[in-house]
């Protein structure tokens, strides 16, 4: 285990009401199987390094927060066939090796802004993600539960389970595009507006119904096949127990790839003294209130060796920033000559309030973030290695916008979300075909 990050300011940790316990578990967790192996995140930090070379693309992404109560095989089986297909129009279209990451197997803290929620005159902590309470607004609901963790260990290695299960029974292969149900890309709306990249689709569902199914060699369906995992790393007596040592090198076995929030990525901050002991590939969220003095510091704590892929940059600077801020933080990486994978969260920056009080997002405003990314990392010669997304598979209104033109007065018709709103699989393959479209574009640039 590691103790370095004990003695640096820690913030959004849970008040564990009752710490004895709290210690039983976690010694219990200690010894259960460990989630992923060293094997599989060596793996996953090769293909980050060829993705910060240019050799490849990511898509992240799933749930804000995962919950106890939205598990069951078919919703798993939904988030990874929404994340493969939204991987295979832009690996089909650009002929670019997709890496898939989800935001599962482990997504079960949240940071909060504020330590307390409020509704009429009754003060009570905030829900902080289903491994520490519940989101029902009640005292014990509330309260800050170690037992939980057992629950979150345990959904997390049977989803993990599934995950394998789905990746060796060829669910996830390519060849296998047409059992993920395209047909949303079928309906006229899509036809017209990704008029040539429908068109692409229709050919590669007809060509994969050949009897022989023989791909074309660009799409190694071997290497399609595989979906890491990643979370934010938060609670860190809990991700402790996931340390495993090999020649002296520390592997956090709780997920492939973890990643700080923006709240906690701060200079000298626990969090960041903790990742900066770990082998595996490592995220800093980084939002507008970022000092882009510290970018430096932060890599060559994380990442002392400069090796490509270590460490990416997820910026989630919003519309209102990005312009702004991106280039300077690009400047700061270049010149100090840091080698950064750059990933971009158009989700966290561009929250709002919409009526009757739904925290939502607008599927243009994401859009416009996406194609600022673009734009500034191909003036700055750099390279777009990814993109990180809040999405499920499932048909739920909790973003506006989109293909069918989710209005505000639409959000409470399936509004699930236990915390931020995510695309829905229609946005998310949306949001696949415009990602196709600019890739295909800066590789035109390019040429
Ligand atoms: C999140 O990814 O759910 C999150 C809280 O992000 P950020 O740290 O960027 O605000
Ligand atoms: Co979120």
């Amino acid at each position: 285990m590691i103790d370095s990050w004990k003695n640096k300011v820690i913030l959004q940790q849970p008040d564990w009401t009752n710490k004895k316990q709290l210690q039983t578990i976690l010694e219990q967790i200690h010894s259960y199987p460990k989630l992923v192996s060293k094997d599989e995140i060596d793996v996953l930090k090769n293909h980050l390094s060829d993705v910060s070379q240019g050799r490849g693309f990511i898509i992240q992404g799933g749930d804000c927060a995962e919950t106890f109560s939205d598990f069951s095989a078919k919703m798993i089986k939904n988030k990874l066939k929404v994340l493969l297909q939204m991987s295979a129009i832009i690996q089909y279209i650009t002929k670019t090796n997709v890496i898939k990451i989800g935001r599962i197997a482990g997504q079960f803290f949240k940071p909060r802004s504020l330590d307390f929620e409020k509704r009429n005159n009754i003060k009570l902590p905030s829900y902080r993600g289903d491994a520490v309470n519940s989101i029902k607004f009640s005292n014990e609901s509330r309260e800050h539960n170690p037992k939980r963790l057992l629950q979150a260990y345990h959904q997390s290695a049977a989803t993990m389970n599934l995950i394998r299960n789905l990746t060796m029974g060829g669910f996830t292969q390519f060849n296998n595009i047409d059992s993920w149900n395209l047909s949303p890309l079928e309906k006229s709306k899509y036809v017209k507006k990704y008029n040539a990249i429908a068109k692409q689709i229709q050919d590669i569902l007809t060509f994969t119904q050949d009897s022989e199914k023989i791909l074309p060699a660009y799409i190694n369906s071997q290497n399609f096949n595989t979906v890491f995992t990643s979370h934010e790393a938060l609670a860190l007596d809990y991700e402790n127990v996931f340390i495993t040592s090999y020649n002296n090198m520390y592997y956090n076995c709780s997920a492939h790839m973890l990643w700080i929030g923006n709240r906690t990525r701060f200079l000298d901050s626990a969090h960041i003294e903790f990742v900066s002991q770990i082998e595996n590939p490592i995220g800093i969220k980084i939002g507008p209130d970022i000092n882009i003095n510290d970018v430096v510091e932060l890599c060559k704590k994380i990442n002392p060796n400069n090796i490509n892929g270590k460490i990416s940059f997820i910026t989630r600077l919003g519309i209102n920033y990005v312009q702004e801020i991106l280039p300077k933080l690009i400047d700061k990486v270049k010149k100090n000559k840091l080698n950064v994978l750059w990933l971009c969260d158009p989700m966290h920056g561009n929250t709002i309030t919409a009526k009757r009080g739904y925290k939502t997002r607008n599927f243009d405003t994401i859009k416009t973030e996406i194609e600022y990314f673009f734009k500034i990392h191909n003036e700055t010669g750099t390279i777009p290695g990814g993109l990180h997304f809040e999405l499920t598979g499932d048909n739920v209104t909790e973003c506006i916008g989109g293909i069918k033109n989710i209005k505000d007065t639409d959000l409470g018709q399936h509004y699930q979300t236990a915390c931020d709103p995510r695309l829905n699989n229609e946005q998310s393959l949306e949001m696949g075909c415009l990602i196709a479209e600019l890739l295909q574009k800066r590789r035109g640039l390019s040429e």
